[in-house]
């Protein structure tokens, strides 16, 4: 049987039990001079560069001096979708906030019309331009929204999408049905009446398994506290687990309202209160962060990741690629903005992004970190060290990634 040897200057395997929380994100499990051997896709040794010569392998690859590390996982994205929205760049400019170009039927409401005037093909063949570039930067498992449907057909034929994407393509997809994203046009007048008709939804949603996760945007002009609770709890009921776009903009309480229903991540969190922070600290609910997302609205103002790692809970990092308010693909560079502004150090920020990535969307057992016995999601980077990746920033610094035990970059 075909047996991989790959010899390791830096390897960070993240080992250890459950989400890493608080001070444990501190320290960070590594090995110098290390190597690993993968088998049938997983990884089945784990030990010193010395060792490995004397194991016999089929393959060997050389990544003597370099860094390897867990596939990277990003917990939240909206990766299916059409159109872009470039022309809100100068409008930004001109001081016209976020939620104002919303309020005038642009933003979200602008991708949902050419989300809807696009094919199920043509939203594939987007999707996966994407994704392949997330790949390249060293993503293996992505978790990919809906919400640019804001009606029956369309939502689905983003979920369809999302799974043919996590059936046809090397990275793992894991869905989420966010069709409370925005309250379209034609129901302006009555959100909830909109938010019937997405409960609605979720029976056919559930028959073809195409979503795990049940997604709300909780924000002003958008959905109230109350209205989320409803929904999500609802969504609970028949079975999916929950995530809330919590204090993004205004500060309303969706932390707390996060904790309360026992959703799987809280995302965003730039307005999160106190005690919401103090309640998320002593919860099982992952902070999921996107500094990405505070740099590209140009307000100067990120979520609190200090107190929430001091206080004690777990945080993660994703890029939120959207194509509003985070318009990259770019893991790498949403570690530096976490380095920069949110005063994370790097070894929080590797927990971040591999082993509490994967408890947010609830991959924790299977991904996130190199264990004997787990399937081998795996970088090699082009770096001597993990400092060295949140510092050069800008750049791609994959050399090869490995899914499963397979090369499937570089
Ligand atoms: O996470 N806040 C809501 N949703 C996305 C933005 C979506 C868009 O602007 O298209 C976010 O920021
Ligand atoms: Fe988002």
């Amino acid at each position: 049987m075909d047996t991989l040897i790959i010899r390791i200057g830096q390897l960070l395997t993240m080992e250890g039990d459950g989400p890493v929380k608080g001070e444990q994100m501190k320290t960070i499990p590594l090995m110098e001079h290390a190597a690993i051997g993968i088998k049938d896709g997983l990884v089945v040794w784990i030990g010193s560069n010395e060792e490995a010569k004397k194991i016999s392998a089929n393959h060997i690859i050389d990544a003597e001096g370099k860094l390897v590390t867990p596939g990277l996982v990003d917990p939240h994205t909206h990766l299916v979708f059409a159109g872009s929205r470039e022309h809100e760049l100068p409008l930004k400019q001109q001081g016209v906030s976020y939620l104002d170009i919303l309020k005038q039927g642009g933003g979200i409401l602008s991708t949902v019309r050419a989300t809807r005037a696009a094919s199920e093909k043509e939203l594939y063949e987007k999707a996966r331009v994407h994704l392949d570039r997330m790949l390249s930067y060293g993503v293996t498992t992505v978790e990919a929204k809906s919400g640019y449907g804001l009606d029956v057909e369309t939502e689905l034929k983003q979920l369809r999408v999302a799974k043919r994407l996590h059936e046809t393509h090397d990275v793992e997809v894991v869905s989420t049905f966010l069709g409370a994203h925005a309250i379209p046009t034609e129901h302006q007048d009555n959100p909830d009446s909109f938010l019937q008709q997405m409960v609605d939804l979720l029976d056919v949603i559930k028959q073809e398994q195409l979503a795990e996760f049940v997604d709300i945007f909780c924000e002003t002009g958008v959905f109230t506290v109350e209205q989320s609770r409803i929904f999500l709890q609802k969504a609970k009921e028949k079975g999916f687990a929950v995530k809330i776009h919590a204090d993004e903009i205004d500060p309303l309480g969706g932390t707390e309202l996060a904790i309360e229903v026992g959703a799987v991540s809280a995302d965003h969190l730039v307005g999160a209160s106190e005690t919401g922070i103090h309640q998320l600290a002593r919860s099982n609910t992952v902070a999921v962060l996107l500094p990405g997302t505070s740099f590209y609205l140009g307000k100067g103002k990120y979520a609190n990741a200090r107190d929430m790692i001091d206080e004690g809970a777990a945080v993660a990092l994703a890029t939120d690629f959207n194509p509003g308010s985070s318009p990259t693909e770019n893991l790498q560079f949403i570690m530096t903005l976490a380095a920069l502004y949110l005063r994370m150090t790097p070894e929080e920020i590797w927990h971040a992004v591999t082993v509490n990535a994967a408890y947010a969307v609830n991959r924790g057992q299977e991904s996130g970190r190199i264990m004997v016995g787990r399937k081998a999601d795996i970088v090699i980077w082009d770096a001597p060290n993990y400092m060295y990746i949140p510092y050069h920033y800008g750049i791609n610094h994959v050399r090869m990634v490995l899914k499963n035990g397979k090369v499937v970059r570089g």
